[in-house]
């Protein structure tokens, strides 16, 4: 059963990774509170909630993404709410990790989010309102040492977010970035189950991996006039991995 969330009847928000993982969820979130969702993905999903539009998109592609914010400002008028979750994940540290695969995962975790944000801040700055929510993660907040792309291009995000939130708090608009902890979506399918997933759980304060929806909620209030007075923060939504450290047992 999804939470209604205050503030968010009639918002358009464009969340990209919609057709996945974090992205559905807050899709479903959103949309059970009232808002017009246009999810953006590579992938068409087979479940998009009742209230979601699919539009393809490729994050890396300036164009594309250009393209479609005019598409839905000629449809809808205004576009309230930005969610960046299309993300991809590649293993490897610093010997291992292909040259092209470094530049695959900060073209669509890091230039993708920035090209997704550039393409709403005119229109949002013109109306002198508007939330942007940038999916990082915990590995942006600290280090693990077989996941370098990722882990910097995440750790880049939440500093990228700070910056826009300086630039565009003038004009009345609003920058936050949400990291998750261990949330079981396709994107972890090879550590569900496993003793290096299990490891990874019980490193939580909580003792367990988080849902996708539990993400989803901290980004509709952060999407909401409930957050209004919010921005520039970096919000785990991670059970308290980043809060203490634990030896995983
Ligand atoms: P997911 O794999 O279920 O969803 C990611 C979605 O992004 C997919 O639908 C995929 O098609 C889409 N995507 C990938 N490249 C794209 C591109 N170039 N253009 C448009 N769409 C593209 O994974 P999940 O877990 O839902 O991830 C969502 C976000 O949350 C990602 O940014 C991920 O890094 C982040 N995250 C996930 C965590 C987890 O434990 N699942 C933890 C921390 C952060």
């Amino acid at each position: 059963m999804n939470p209604f969330i205050s503030g968010l009847k009639d918002k358009v928000i464009l969340v990209t990774g919609g057709a996945s993982g974090i992205g559905l969820a807050t899709a479903r979130v959103l949309a059970a509170s009232g808002a017009r969702v246009v999810c953006a993905d590579l992938q068409q999903s087979q479940d998009l909630p009742q209230g979601c539009e699919f539009r393809r998109l490729d994050v890396s592609s300036e164009k594309l993404t250009q393209e479609l914010v005019a598409s839905m400002l000629d449809r809808y008028g205004q576009i309230d709410g930005l969610v960046t979750s299309a993300g991809i994940s590649r293993v490897g540290d610093l010997e291992s990790m292909a040259l092209q695969e470094w530049e695959q995962v900060l073209q669509v975790n890091l230039t993708g989010t920035m090209l997704s944000a550039r393409a709403v801040a005119s229109h949002m700055k013109q109306r002198r309102q508007g939330s942007i929510v940038a999916i990082a993660s915990i590995n942006g907040m600290l280090g693990n040492p077989s996941n370098l792309a990722y882990c910097t291009s995440k750790g880049a995000v939440i500093q990228m977010v700070r910056s826009l939130a300086a630039e565009l708090g003038p004009c009345g608009v609003r920058v936050n970035s949400i990291s998750p902890g261990y949330i079981h979506t396709p994107m972890t399918i090879m550590l569900d189950e496993q003793p290096v997933g299990q490891a990874f759980e019980a490193m939580h304060l909580l003792k367990r991996a988080g849902k996708s929806q539990e993400v989803g909620n901290a980004v509709a209030f952060l999407l909401s006039d409930m957050s209004s007075f919010i921005t520039g923060v970096n919000l785990p939504v991670d059970g308290g991995f980043s809060a203490a450290k634990v030896i995983a047992i």
